[in-house]
């Protein structure tokens, strides 16, 4: 069966990507992602504020300015709550590029446009293949527009574009106004890939210690109708190429983000629950759908479900929005 991609210019032998995750924190979790047969692993995401955190930390070291430094820093998180330093980071990444043979793709979440460019090329060098921009933001300041958002996280790509010549691919939220619109600006911004959709930090209320409870959820394949949403909107109307990370548990979901337009489907929770080797069993059952219901390759299917075969898709989104409310019989 052929299950061959190309995904950010790479030509890849079926689509299953690891996605950003613990997993590939140490070599012998990459390894054997890659035995179990992952087509690229992602590697979790470098933050701007560990970077920061280590340049202020020397700054504190250097010029005895403990105080300031305390007081800036009393927001981050201690650098103990993250797995990687900076330094450990790229020390790792040049590690996991000789360990594997698979396409090793670094992820970062800058916060200023500035920080972003230094840590892209740094990534670039130790050997990356492609860069994940993890462009998490929630925006709380009333008086910052979605259009002042969406300036700085293009012309964010826009520099990072400029900086490396490996490809970038940019992870996005689904909140956004107008995400057809916005990712179009990417895609001419040089994005050679996006990836939908990020997942965000959903805080609880423990209302006995009036606390935010932060508790990491692990998905299931209901998260996926969103991304096969989005993608069957995007598919076809942008030149990079689209991936998937969201509820891709199963076989089945792979062809349907497939048949919505993706080149890749990337997993994480499905792999923290079953282990690694579950990607060669999703693999199986993937050749063996695809058998049974006499498809010869999973390209012939790319983007059948795009929306580009709707005439007035606004309408074909509103009539399907009725029908959907109308259906409900008690
Ligand atoms: C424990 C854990 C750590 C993650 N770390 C990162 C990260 O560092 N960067 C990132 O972009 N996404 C990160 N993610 C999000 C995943 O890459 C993925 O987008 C998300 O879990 C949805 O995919 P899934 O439904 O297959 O889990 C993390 C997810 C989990 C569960």
């Amino acid at each position: 069966m052929n299950l061959s991609t190309t995904y950010l210019g790479m030509m890849l032998p079926h689509p299953l990507v690891a996605g950003a995750s613990p997993l590939s924190d140490d070599l012998d979790g990459v390894k054997r992602l890659e035995d179990a047969g992952a087509a690229a692993i992602v590697l979790r995401s470098l933050f701007e504020e560990q970077i920061t955190r280590e340049q202020m930390a020397e700054f504190a070291n250097l010029e005895s300015h403990a105080d300031s430094f305390a007081e800036a820093a009393s927001y981050f998180p201690s650098p103990h709550a993250f797995a990687l330093g900076p330094s450990q980071y790229l020390e790792h990444l040049r590690l996991v590029k000789e360990a594997v043979r698979i396409p090793v793709i670094a992820s970062l979440n800058g916060a200023t446009p500035g920080g972003w460019i230094e840590y892209a090329r740094l990534m670039a060098e130790a050997g990356a293949d492609a860069l994940e921009l993890n462009l998490y933001r929630i925006a709380t300041d009333p008086e910052t527009t979605s259009a002042d958002i969406e300036r700085q996280a293009i012309e964010t790509v826009r520099a990072v574009k400029k900086a490396v010549t490996i490809p970038v691919a940019v992870k996005l939220s689904p909140f956004y106004t107008a995400l057809a619109h916005l990712a179009r600006e990417f895609d001419r911004a040089g994005a050679d890939g996006l990836v939908l959709f990020n997942r965000f930090y959903q805080p609880d209320i423990d209302p006995e210690e009036l606390a935010a409870t932060r508790t990491l959820h692990l998905s299931d394949s209901s998260e996926l109708r969103l991304r096969l949403h989005w993608m069957a909107i995007l598919s076809g109307r942008v030149q990079a190429s689209l991936a998937v990370t969201g509820g891709v548990h199963t076989a089945l979901d792979i062809v349907k983000a497939t048949m919505a337009g993706a080149h890749v489907t990337q997993m994480v929770s499905a792999l923290l629950i079953h282990g690694p080797v579950y990607l060669g069993t999703v693999l199986d059952d993937l050749s063996v759908w695809l058998q049974e219901h006499e498809w010869h390759s999973l390209a012939e299917m790319r983007g059948n479900m795009s929306l580009l075969k709707v005439p007035d898709p606004d309408a074909y989104e509103r009539a399907n929005y009725m029908l959907m409310l109308q259906s409900w019989r008690a």
